[in-house]
């Protein structure tokens, strides 16, 4: 088993599945009235999150719990980080703690893979920057699979802000490894296609989203990261809408058995409607849901379980 899962690319198909099976073994104990496990009794679990978050965030927090690890929640407001104090010198003082896991998230690309050369735990990316979040990809094919039952030869359509999404970037990976097949969809100035060669060479590109739909699988909306943007990248919020959101009318061009995905949180009525993102084809909710299981599976297997 990988120490680390800083990367959708740290996983070969061999590990990818086994995470994924693990999960589902996760996923039924949700179901019993007593959810816990003793299994990481004794370990401790830090999450360090230097950017906001609720699901993912909660989602660790949950996830290490039931495996019964002693859970430590940093965050970087009302920490020394406020005083100026650098990554390297929380991760020395995480070490010293006896950290067996460490979950970040970080605005800086990269910073996981740093944290990894300093402290002897596992590290695992929670999302970093606009580079990558590895365990959304886990529980986005994980959803997938429970839907659709497969996942090699699913035909995928990741849609809109790609440039600045981690979530697109793990996702393209993790689905390539797993036989399925990318569309990203999006406006030119946020689907450069250097990006898609380079993530991997199979990867679609389309500035169409009326002639994707009726092709796809899953659907998959990202959500606008207005917060990333210094420039402007589309005309108006309208605009936007208008050539790539997923309304209802919309959402009739898939084949009747696609499932509809957003990582949350949603912009509702920009990048998606809310009649589409609360119809029975959505499984926004159950992302979540699969969330727990997924990040359950992974610290279980990192810090040594056995499959
Ligand atoms: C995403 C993130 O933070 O990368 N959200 C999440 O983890 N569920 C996507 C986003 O912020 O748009």
């Amino acid at each position: 088993m990988i120490k680390h899962l800083r990367s959708a690319a740290d996983l070969d198909l061999a590990t990818a599945t086994l995470i994924l099976d693990t999960a589902g073994e996760m996923a039924a104990l949700a179901g019993r009235e007593v959810k816990k496990l003793p299994t990481l009794r004794g370990r401790t679990v830090v999450n360090l999150f230097y950017e906001d978050s609720t699901r993912t965030r909660i989602s660790f927090e949950a996830a290490a719990k039931r495996l019964s690890a002693d859970v430590i929640n940093f965050s970087a407001k009302g920490s020394s980080v406020s005083k100026g104090e650098s990554l390297k010198d929380t991760a020395l003082t995480l070490q010293a703690m006896g950290a067996d896991a460490v979950v970040i998230r970080h605005s800086a690309s990269g910073a996981p893979h740093r944290l990894a050369s300093w402290v002897d735990g596992s590290v695992i990316n929670a999302g970093d920057g606009t580079h990558e979040h590895p365990t959304q990809a886990l529980l986005d094919a994980f959803t997938m699979r429970s839907r659709l039952g497969r996942l090699a030869g699913l035909r995928v359509a990741i849609v809109g802000d790609v440039l600045h999404s981690r979530v697109a970037r793990s996702n393209v990976l993790l689905l390539t490894t797993l036989g399925a097949h990318v569309t990203l969809v999006g406006p030119p100035t946020l689907v450069p296609r250097d990006i898609a060669a380079a993530l991997s060479p199979a990867t679609k590109v389309s500035y169409d989203l009326d002639s994707v739909l009726p092709d796809m699988d899953v659907v998959m909306m990202l959500r606008v990261q207005t917060e990333r943007m210094q420039d402007s990248y589309f005309p108006s919020a309208r605009e936007y809408s208008r050539r790539y959101g997923l309304d209802l009318a919309r959402m009739r061009k898939l084949p009747e058995h696609a499932i509809v995905m957003h990582p949350g949180p949603m912009n509702r009525g920009m990048e998606i409607t809310p009649e589409v993102a609360d119809s029975s084809r959505s499984t926004i909710v159950e992302q979540v849901a699969n969330g727990v299981s997924a990040r359950m599976a992974v610290l279980y297997l990192l810090l040594g379980g056995k499959a």
